[in-house]
């Protein structure tokens, strides 16, 4: 087991800065998703990590020790792939069993770890088929028997689940966090699903063209968003993204836009520069935009222009001014069409970005 420290790390490829100066620590025995969409750079991280791949500039270490210039095989860590990587003409012992054998372990060691391994993962039963005879889910498993027999210090995965059908994908992704939990080895998750991140990490680092935008437990990315990316890349429906003026009234702070005015809280109001923030993007989540009248709401007036009945909760797109808002309330509500309405927003659940930096101005 190691805690991973990234140190300055750059990778470009040619023009390409896939990286651009990363800074990330890994506690031992933790599991960290790199999360971002397709491109940002979180492959290429990864691959930093385990020496598939050369820095440009930066480090990399395991624990105290300086791994920068180590070849993968001399670093201790195993990868899972999306394309599940194993060998179709072993079968399935085989494959979990090949690490060691490389290794030169003695065959009882070999056989007592497999199978420990393969009863872990459920796949027990399938030991003696071959990949081709195996369902996708198990393919996947027997990847990871065979990327943890080894006992890796540092295990990486670069988006494993993305192959699976959806029912699958969620039934993969609670056991393999509860596999880590159960090993307790590092483990560095590769995804562009926010679920997956959201569900699986204890950290989450959001990757946006090669930059690492916010380090921290889901909770804190999803309520306290750095800035407008983070909070639009994670939530769905996507927050509401709203341009206030900030203007003061009857002694309050107010930010108003047409058909809104919401009053700031008191905590809000105080992170509010009145020189320079006469302008701010209001963030609001759907689910913090209701249709009854609760403590700390301001109402919206609008009318209904869709809503999505999911059964279990219904998502109202509402027209206010030229806006579309989207509100997400639960339970199996009709809404009809081009009424008219108010809707409440929790004035606590507001976030406020600068409109220049989109940067969050309440953290
Ligand atoms: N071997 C390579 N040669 C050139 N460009 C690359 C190479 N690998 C990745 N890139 C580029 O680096 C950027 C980051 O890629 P990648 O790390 O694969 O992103 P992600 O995994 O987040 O989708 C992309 O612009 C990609 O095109
Ligand atoms: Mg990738």
């Amino acid at each position: 087991m190691a805690e991973v420290t990234i140190r300055g790390v750059k990778k470009h490829f040619g023009e390409v800065k896939a990286l651009d100066g990363i800074d990330l620590k890994i506690e031992d025995g933790k599991f960290v998703v790199l999360l971002g969409p397709s491109g940002c750079g979180k492959t290429t991280l990864l691959r930093c990590m385990s020496g598939l791949e050369k820095v440009t500039e930066g480090k990399v270490l395991f624990g105290e020790k300086d791994v920068t210039g180590y070849a993968p095989k001399d670093r201790n860590v195993s990868m899972v792939f999306q394309s599940y990587a194993v060998w179709p003409h072993m079968k399935v012992y085989s494959n979990i069993a090949y690490p060691m054998k490389i290794k030169k372990f003695d065959k009882q060691e070999i056989e007592k770890r497999a199978l420990d391994t393969a009863k872990l993962l459920g796949i027990s039963e399938l030991l003696d088929r071959y990949p081709v005879q195996l369902s996708g889910g198990q393919r996947q498993r027997v990847a990871v028997a065979r990327a943890i027999v080894l006992e890796p210090a540092v295990l990486m995965m670069d988006e494993p689940l993305s192959n699976l059908d959806a029912l699958l994908r969620v039934l993969m992704r609670s056991e393999l966090k509860k596999l880590q939990e159960r090993l307790g080895t590092t483990t560095v998750y590769v995804t562009h699903d926010q679920v997956e991140a959201m569900t699986m990490g204890d950290l989450i680092a959001v990757m946006k063209d090669g930059i690492i935008q916010q380090y921290g437990r889901p909770e804190d990315i999803y309520h306290r968003p750095a800035n407008k990316f983070i909070a639009g890349f994670i939530g769905s429906p996507q927050m509401n993204f709203i341009n206030v003026e900030v203007k003061r009234k009857e002694g309050k702070m107010c930010l108003i836009a047409p058909g809104i005015e919401v009053e700031c809280t008191r905590e809000n109001e105080q992170k509010i520069d009145r020189g320079k923030h006469k302008r701010l993007i209001m963030g609001i989540r759907p689910e913090n935009i209701h249709h009854v009248a609760g403590r700390e709401a301001t109402p919206i007036e609008g009318k209904v222009y869709f809503t999505e009945r999911l059964g279990a909760e219904t998502i109202v797109h509402l027209k206010v001014g030229d806006m579309r808002i989207i509100s997400k309330i639960a339970g199996d509500e009709i809404f009809e069409e081009d009424k008219e309405m108010n809707m409440y927003v929790d004035t606590s659940r507001i976030r406020l970005f600068d409109p220049e930096s989109e940067r969050s101005i309440l953290d």
